[in-house]
């Protein structure tokens, strides 16, 4: 069955992570770049396991070098979203990558996402908000420079504030002060946690950060007190099975932990994490999830309007999200 048609929240893509792999070659033409060695014979991106994959990431997003190339990118990743039935979509952006933690360079990177991204709005109806995303390998000091970025330009567009990479590098508490600036700022806050690290990782991270979303979290499904401890407080796990079971967190489909959080209580949401990189859309994962738990329209509403509560967006804009959810075809 297909769930192209069926209105969507998406919290959880990485800008970079979204670029189509014929997007990026195109770029790497127009600038003389050979990146070669990123690509399979077929086109697609090549990595063995989620470390290469960081790299091929990064060998990826090194064509990325101006506001235009990102406006670029913005227009392509929503147009393509669009398509599948997505209706809002909160976006990791990384001043590490658009204009290497300068501020001046920053404020011009996202206003031109900002630009692409009223061009969608007015094109297919599909609205975007920003999250600063700190890169974990980067280090704390790094995490603080991207934090005072995301602080200068918090408001109604830039919303959150959060931290992707690689969890096995450094402990949550090492970047509190990054998440306290954001936090003043007036940001909402999530962390990448429980994909590669344990339920510790988890309980670090909501202790240590505060935050009220966690990106991944699916190993909180190893600790069954963590499990009651999510349910009873109300934080959302943004999950992306397609990515889990393509970096291997999780062997199969049918094996991964989403349906037995949700049975238990845990507010769970979907999303794709870095789509082309694992040969999914939202409405593939879609298909997958009802084939291996036997989810239907009904259930997949259920989830995005639990997303539609959990977006960092003000409430104008989620009344209208809501609305769109419960009278797609309006
Ligand atoms: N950056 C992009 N995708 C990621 C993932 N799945 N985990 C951590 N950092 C990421
Ligand atoms: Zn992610």
């Amino acid at each position: 069955m297909s769930f192209k048609r069926l209105p969507k929240v998406e919290l959880h893509v990485h800008i970079e992570g979204a670029a189509p792999p014929a997007f990026i070659r195109g770029l790497a033409r127009e600038k003389n770049m050979d990146i070669s060695g990123i690509f399979r014979p077929d086109g697609g991106y090549e990595f063995r396991d989620f470390w290469q994959f960081l790299d091929v990431y990064e060998a990826a997003t090194s064509t990325l070098q101006t506001p235009e190339d990102y406006r670029r990118l913005t227009l392509a990743v929503l147009e393509e979203s669009a398509a599948q039935g997505v209706i809002y979509t909160e976006m990791f952006l990384s001043p590490d990558f658009c204009g290497g933690r300068d501020v001046a360079a920053w404020r011009e990177y996202l206003h031109a996402i900002r630009e692409a991204a009223e061009q969608a709005e007015q094109s297919h109806g599909i609205v975007l908000r920003g999250v600063v995303t700190a890169i974990r390998h980067f280090g704390p000091d790094r995490a603080r420079e991207a934090a005072l970025c995301a602080a200068e330009t918090a408001g109604d567009w830039l919303v959150g504030f959060g931290l992707a990479g690689d969890e096995k590098r450094g402990r949550p508490g090492d970047f509190a002060y990054a998440f306290d600036m954001a936090r003043e700022a007036g940001l909402r806050l999530t962390a990448h946690a429980g994909e590669w690290g344990g339920p510790q990782s988890v309980r670090e991270a909501l202790r240590d950060l505060r935050v009220e979303r966690i990106g991944h979290g699916v190993r909180a499904i190893e600790d069954p007190a963590l499990v009651d401890e999510l349910a009873a407080t109300g934080v959302v796990l943004e999950v992306c099975p397609g990515s889990n079971v393509a970096l291997g967190v999780f062997p199969r489909w049918a094996a991964h932990p989403v349906a037995r959080l949700r049975e238990r209580g845990v507010k769970v949401t979907l999303s794709t994490d870095d789509p082309p990189f694992f040969h999914t859309t939202l409405s593939a994962e879609y298909e997958r999830l009802a084939d291996a738990f036997g989810w239907d329209e009904a259930d997949f509403t259920e989830l995005n309007t639990i997303a539609a509560q959990a977006a960092f967006c003000d409430e104008e804009t989620r009344a209208k999200i809501l609305t769109r959810l419960e009278a797609p075809d309006a």
